[in-house]
């Protein structure tokens, strides 16, 4: 490639992983396979080593880049960036309104705008001509901290945003983009050529739980909250922490522009905002009166759990915002907005007692058993307790009055002790020397807070292995639920995960009419077909799936699909030395130490074998993407709709991919096939219009050569 071609070619590159960066991120609508992604990717980075004097701050692949840094440097805000005054109920939000109504005519016929108030961290987010150039936290309003760095690495940040075409940066084409179109510039409207935005980062509540569950799993020490976890992970010195952290972003507030205009309404304003490509809220609303938005704000209050993040309550905005800058501000609280506080969902109970949980990797996790008490509507019981140092830490002990948070579906926490009305019978807690569950003596390991039971028969480990071996993203057998594992475990049937493939008619309908069955509408006859079919249909999981299912400490399904890839089978994994294991990405010193530690160990090599024996000893063929480009699928295009008869909607993805197709998510003239099941969607008179082809789950199976037997 000639060097004018090689420019042409990073410039649309960078565009495109843009593009799909925001498709992903922040839409949350991907267009492309991760795999395709990382082959743009891949491929940027091979032209920057050419021309390392191209890259410029806002190419996709400085997301990671900075070196760590000693300290932050301090950033003065262009506009003071400003706090909110709380408002308890609807009273207070009516005496707001009053205030400010007294103190201009307009607020009488102002319209509202309800967002909501996100429990993360304010950051100011600079962009010149299009480019990020700075990211600051709001430190006290005046001054902020640099953290640049830190926040190119969350992706839900646009490194580029649109420029004016002929009026700014000629070399952009973002505007192109039909994504953005909403913001195409016009000579009326020009985008500010320096804009500066506030947001609020935060990790979602689902990530968080994910992250803690991993650290749990790896007897590291959990986090307590997201919003602190968040802190933490912007103030981290090394930007590489940072980008390890699943953090996001919405965006609300232009703080400062020069050069354009930006909208004077607040509602256009999100819009606006959305349109040049930032994270923007979809749960905001515009009123035209404050009734309605108090009711609306109030709807949130009890619905506040669906939300993805954890949110401390709405904010009521004017949607004027000249109105709202004109009434100016009471120290540093604007009089045109008001935060609408939920009721704090904490409260304080009796700790009646100190219980422990046996995890699936032994782990031992203690949990307080509370005098029942309502927070925000749930009767809460049980909460964590983290670990065995945070009691420690804490000074908590049986029989305190502790303070509990309920926070989004965050499990209740116990946040500590209330010392001060102790009686003096409050007990001092000593982590149990043995396992609750099967007896044994407990383990410590050198580094980590966790204590465990190293008993590989311990009963307790085994529903939960087995739980994990049946789970979704695993081998995801449908059926097998925990009341029948614990039956089948107590009737000696289930000894370890690959029993589960030698299970007879039998034994599952006694396991099964041995339960209770009110909540079961199906006869038991039916239930043991449905879940032995579901047991043969697993024997077909891919390499990641199966390796995910073993539960090897460290190991999920993202490391799971690198080390198939890498070692494509078990039989050369069981035989890889620590020092080969590091070689995949992802795998450091101490997964690699596990995995070696797991193959070794006797009554894993014996489950290996019996799972080799039961026929359920998947093998990748060929290595890594070269694999998927020589598939037998490769070079087709698959649309999927309706309900497959074995295949779950990732299972499919997951078949096709793994024989080198692709799979798209709308019909159009480039798809090969269209694989239809029961009850589809519109896609399918689409695909019958354009004339592609339809084919059932069986025929996709015979497409890479493969029978259908086991489904009939
Ligand atoms: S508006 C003048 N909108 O809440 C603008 N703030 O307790 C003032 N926050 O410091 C802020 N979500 O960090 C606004 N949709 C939202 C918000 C929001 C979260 C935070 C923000 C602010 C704090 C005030």
């Amino acid at each position: 490639m000639d060097t004018s071609s090689a420019r042409e070619r990073y410039e649309q590159l960078k565009q495109e992983i843009h593009f799909h960066n925001h498709r992903y991120h922040v839409l949350d609508a991907p267009l492309i396979s991760d795999a395709e992604f990382d082959r743009l990717m891949a491929e940027l980075k091979r032209i920057e080593a050419e021309h390392p004097d191209w890259v410029s701050p806002d190419s996709p692949s400085q997301r990671a880049g900075a070196a760590p840094s000693e300290k932050f440097e301090k950033v003065r805000h262009p506009r003071p960036i400003l706090s909110l005054a709380n408002a308890f109920g609807a009273d207070d939000a009516r005496a707001w309104y009053e205030r400010i109504r007294k103190l201009d005519d307009r607020v009488e016929k102002a319209a509202f705008v309800v967002e909501p108030k996100i429990d993360g961290l304010s950051v100011v987010l600079h962009y010149r001509d299009g480019v990020f150039v700075q990211g600051a936290t709001r430190g006290d309003g005046e001054i902020g901290e640099d953290i640049t760095a830190n926040l190119r690495t969350v992706k839900a940040i646009p490194l580029k945003i649109p420029v004016n075409q002929g009026l700014g940066n000629q070399n952009s084409r973002m505007s192109e983009l039909p994504l953005f179109a909403s913001a195409t510039p016009t000579p009326n409207h020009p985008i500010p050529n320096y804009l500066v935005v506030r947001g609020e980062v935060f990790i979602p509540i689902k990530e968080f739980e994910a992250l803690n569950q991993k650290l749990e799993e790896a007897g590291e020490k959990t986090y307590l909250n997201p919003r602190n976890t968040a802190a933490g992970s912007l103030r981290q010195l090394d930007p590489a922490i940072t980008a390890a952290r699943p953090l996001t972003l919405l965006v609300y507030q232009v703080v400062h522009f020069e050069g354009g205009n930006v909208p004077a309404s607040q509602w256009e304003l999100l819009d606006w905002l959305r349109g040049l490509g930032f994270p923007v809220t979809d749960v905001a609303r515009r009123f035209t009166d404050l009734e309605s938005a108090i009711a609306y704000t109030e709807t949130w209050d009890s619905r506040r759990d669906e939300l993805p993040y954890e949110a401390d309550g709405m904010v009521i905005k004017l949607d004027d915002l000249r109105l709202a800058k004109d009434l100016g501000y009471v120290g540093k609280d604007p009089r045109g907005a008001v935060a609408f506080k939920f009721p704090a969902r904490e409260v304080t109970t009796k700790l009646n007692a100190i219980g422990v949980a046996v995890g699936r990797t032994g782990v031992l996790t203690p949990y307080a058993v509370l005098e029942p008490v309502e927070i925000g509507g749930v009767v809460v019981e049980r909460a964590t307790l983290h670990n065995f140092d945070y009691i420690a830490e804490k000074d908590i002990r049986v029989g305190d009055r502790v303070l509990v948070k309920r926070a989004g579906e965050v499990i209740p926490y116990v946040i500590g002790p209330v010392p001060e009305v102790r009686t003096g019978a409050e007990q001092p807690y000593r982590p149990p020397a043995t396992c609750p569950a099967c007896g044994q003596p407990v383990e410590h390991f050198e580094g980590e807070v966790a204590w465990y039971c190293v008993n590989a028969a311990c009963p307790a480990q085994l529903v939960r292995n087995v739980e994990h071996f049946v789970s979704k993203g695993a081998m995801d057998i449908s059926g097998l639920g925990i009341r029948i594992v614990e039956k089948l475990i107590e009737a000696g049937l289930v000894g370890d995960v690959a029993d589960i493939f030698l299970l007879r008619r039998e034994d599952i309908l006694e396991a099964v009419t041995k339960k209770d069955r009110k909540t079961d509408k199906e006869p038991p006859g039916k239930i043991a077909d449905n879940l032995l079919a579901a047991i043969a249909a697993s024997k077909n999981q891919p390499l990641p799936r199966l390796l995910t299912a073993l539960g090897v400490r460290g190991v999920g399904e993202v490391s799971a699909r690198e080390l198939a890839a890498a070692f494509g089978s078990l039989d050369a994994l069981a035989s890889a030395s620590a020092e080969q294991l590091q070689m995949v990405e992802g795998i450091g010193p101490n997964i690699a130490a596990a995995i070696v530690d797991w193959f070794g160990r006797e009554q894993n090599r014996k489950v290996l074998e019996k799972l080799k024996h039961a026929g359920v000893w998947p093998v990748e063929q060929g290595n890594g993407k070269s694999r998927k480009e020589e598939g037998a699928l490769a070079g087709m295009n698959f649309v999927v709709t309706g309900t497959l008869p074995t295949l779950t909607r990732e299972g499919v993805k997951e078949f096709i991919e793994s024989h080198g197709g692709k799979v798209t998510d709308t019909v159009s003239r480039k798809t090969s096939y269209l694989v239809l099941g029961e009850a589809p969607g519109s896609k399918l008179q689409k695909a019958q219009a354009l004339g592609v082809k339809v084919i059932g789950e069986e025929e996709l199976r015979k497409l890479v050569g493969e029978s259908a037997t086991h489904f009939s």
